[in-house]
């Protein structure tokens, strides 16, 4: 396979509170291809907008740390770059769009504004080349009359068009790479279809690769091409999406997926993990699910699994695995 657009190694973000030092983000690794959708899974608190605002270098406060981890671009490494150097990749090559957009649109200027004026601080050019792309950005993610609502404020727009102008406002710079955290979970049902068809069209128009974090397993189905399971700030999966949902080898990616029956279970279709996920001052030994595992065996909770491939492409971290076929041998699974 040709060189990913983004690889991340071993990613982690540490955190100091009175009880010491704690890893919110451990280790955590995948990749992502041109024109790929990768859709960022797991429970409110396992990591996965610590991990894309740590690939960002991003992280929203100063308890919060890097203590190591890479990430490549291209193959470059851009994690060692000093912060000037830094700042032409976030922002320019990756694009992010915040859980609450609200929080990221200022909300004293113009919406039209707001954008032109990233899209001037990128790409430089006229001021009136700048409104001319901005309304051209606000046609594409489908704001109607574009020209007059370019005017508006934030708190003009309804929660749809704030999503849409968080969304024009991370293209303005014409990035590679859309890190999307939770777009549309305040939407309702119609508009939440709109912003998914958007990204695809996005993504088929200019082969933009997006890292779609979301709770909701349907949207996963319907939008993205490969899955990465976080739980307790650690990969527990990742690999094709036909493949994880159909046959999931961690038992916490079937738990997610609602497709392994519960011991004893009459008929019910969906079910939550019996549970809670970890605290991050708690954190379970060995591996971190184990408590709340109905595949436990006694090597779980000595040892954190390390993750195997099941296919070139399919890994999980699991002694126990849910199904037959056993991993790949190790030097395949490189
Ligand atoms: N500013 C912060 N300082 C210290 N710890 C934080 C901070 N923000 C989040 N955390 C902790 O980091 C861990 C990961 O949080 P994160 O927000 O990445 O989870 P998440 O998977 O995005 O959850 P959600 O689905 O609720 O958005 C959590 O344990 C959380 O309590
Ligand atoms: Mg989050």
């Amino acid at each position: 396979m040709s060189t990913p657009l983004l690889k991340v190694d071993g990613l982690t973000v540490e955190t100091k509170t009175e009880t010491g030092t704690h890893r919110i983000v451990d280790g955590v690794s995948f990749e992502l291809q041109k024109g790929e959708i990768l859709g960022l899974v797991g429970e409110s608190g396992s990591g996965k907008t610590m991990a894309c605002r740590a690939l960002l270098r991003l992280l929203p406060s100063s308890r919060l740390s890097i203590p190591k981890g890479s990430v490549r671009l291209d193959g470059k490494e851009v994690m060692d770059l000093p912060e000037d150097q830094f700042r032409a990749i976030r922002g320019k090559r990756i694009g992010m769009i915040f859980q609450n957009p609200a929080s990221h649109l200022d909300p004293v200027m113009r919406i039209g504004d707001q954008i032109a004026e990233s899209v001037r601080f990128h790409h430089g050019g006229s001021k009136r080349a700048a409104e001319e792309r901005t309304i051209e950005l606000l046609q594409q993610v489908g704001i109607p009359d574009p020209k007059e609502r370019s005017r508006a404020f934030p708190h003009e727009f309804s929660g749809g068009m704030r999503q849409r102008a968080m969304i024009a406002l991370a293209l303005a710079c014409d990035p590679d790479i859309l890190i999307a955290d939770e777009p549309t979970t305040a939407l309702d049902v119609t508009v939440q279809a709109q912003i998914l068809r958007l990204l695809k069209e996005l993504r088929d128009a200019r082969g933009l690769s997006i890292i779609f974090i979301t709770h909701d397993l349907g949207v996963v189905a319907q939008l993205c091409d490969s899955i990465c399971v976080l739980y307790g700030g650690r990969v527990c999966e990742h690999g094709p999406k036909e493949r994880l949902l159909a046959a999931p080898r961690h038992p916490y990616t079937a738990g997610l997926m609602g497709c392994q029956p519960a011991i004893g279970a009459t008929g019910e279709r969906l079910r939550t993990i019996p549970g809670y996920p970890p605290t991050v001052d708690a954190m379970p030994t060995g591996c971190r699910f184990h408590p709340r595992c109905s595949n436990e065996v006694a090597e779980c909770s000595r040892r954190q699994p390390p993750l195997e491939a099941y296919e070139p492409d399919h890994v999980a971290a699991c002694y126990n695995p849910v199904g037959e076929a056993a991993a790949l041998p190790a030097k395949e699974s490189a």
